[in-house]
């Protein structure tokens, strides 16, 4: 049947999406795949439902594109769809209830604060303790973060972080190192791909670094204890399915240098597939090609 890649969009990480949806529109059409890019950052969903797909795949990254609105409208239209519903979509782009469904199925996650305007920053700062991370908590690669060092300069962090968002969300800092797990299929299928770690420079593994310098080193099966392995996994997959996540997807997790705790940051319900990204280094380390991975994951779309 025809085949729509959304990809595109109209949230901060358009451009992010551009190069995730072209990879996967080459690599389906390379497979046979009746394939057709679809941008609705700059068509509308009436445009969407005179195209007739018979399923699309999600590459669109942010708002509108991961958080259940896309997912929203193409059930209405009945057009299956890759990747997570409506509600593990809009839950996995919110930090703060992602943290919250964490904690009550207790997985281990930051320690955190939601900001407002009339905070007490100082208050905050003494809490969590410095350094401290200061998010939006609706954003995705690294846009409006902030690590703050002292405490003169939390409140320029939250101005940055509050100009992206309608919420503000202080993370515990943890001194470690930094891993992602990619976690194919949904419910009791859910299965986790090997881990990735990732050494960015001075630890800043930022929107540069994410995208476009090639300073940052990945490993992948990461180098580390297997029991420490299969618990990043296990946890993995418990925060993916606590989340409600179908699919695929990708889970950000910190290993603490001081005792060797992970601890969940997020989950991202449409992952990277750009030629940086850690899904497609994932599957290849399973012996699974970049167009094979497409062609699963298309597979998997539905109602
Ligand atoms: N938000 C980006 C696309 C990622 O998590 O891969
Ligand atoms: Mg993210």
């Amino acid at each position: 049947g025809k085949v729509g890649v959304l990809f595109g969009g109209s949230s901060a990480e358009r451009e992010v999406s551009l190069m995730s949806g072209t990879g996967v529109l080459q690599a389906l059409q390379s497979k046979g795949v009746d394939a057709h890019g679809f941008d609705p950052g700059q068509r509308t969903l009436a445009e969407l439902a005179a195209e007739k797909f018979d399923r699309v795949f999600i590459a669109l990254h942010g708002r509108y594109g991961e958080d259940g609105s896309i997912q929203g409208a193409l059930e209405l239209l009945g057009v299956p769809y890759t990747g997570s519903g409506v509600m593990a979509s809009s839950v996995g782009m919110d930090k703060i209830t992602t943290k919250i469904l964490w904690l009550a199925e207790g997985l281990p996650t930051p320690r955190y604060a939601v900001l407002d305007a009339r905070s007490d920053l100082a208050q905050v700062a003494a809490d969590l303790g410095l350094p401290l991370i200061v998010k939006p908590p609706h954003e995705g690669s690294t846009i409006g973060i902030t690590k703050v060092g002292e405490t003169a300069a939390f409140q320029a962090a939250y101005d940055a972080a509050a100009a992206l968002d309608d919420a503000v969300l202080a993370e515990e800092f943890v001194t470690g190192r930094e891993f992602t797990v990619a976690v194919l299929g949904g419910g009791a299928g859910a299965r986790a791909l090997p881990v990735v770690e990732i050494v960015a420079p001075e630890g800043n593994y930022d929107y540069q670094n994410k995208y476009f310098t090639d300073d940052t080193k990945y490993f992948c099966p990461a180098v580390l204890d297997a029991a420490i392995t299969a618990e990043m996994q296990r946890i993995a997959v418990a925060a993916y399915r606590a989340v409600g996540c179908e699919g695929w997807g990708r889970v950000d997790v910190l290993l603490r240098e001081a005792d060797n705790k992970p601890f969940l940051l997020e989950v991202n319900t449409s992952p990277g597939m750009t030629g940086h990204s850690l899904v497609p280094m994932a599957a290849r380390a399973e012996g699974v090609s970049y167009e094979d991975l497409c062609v699963e994951i298309l597979r998997s779309a539905r109602l």
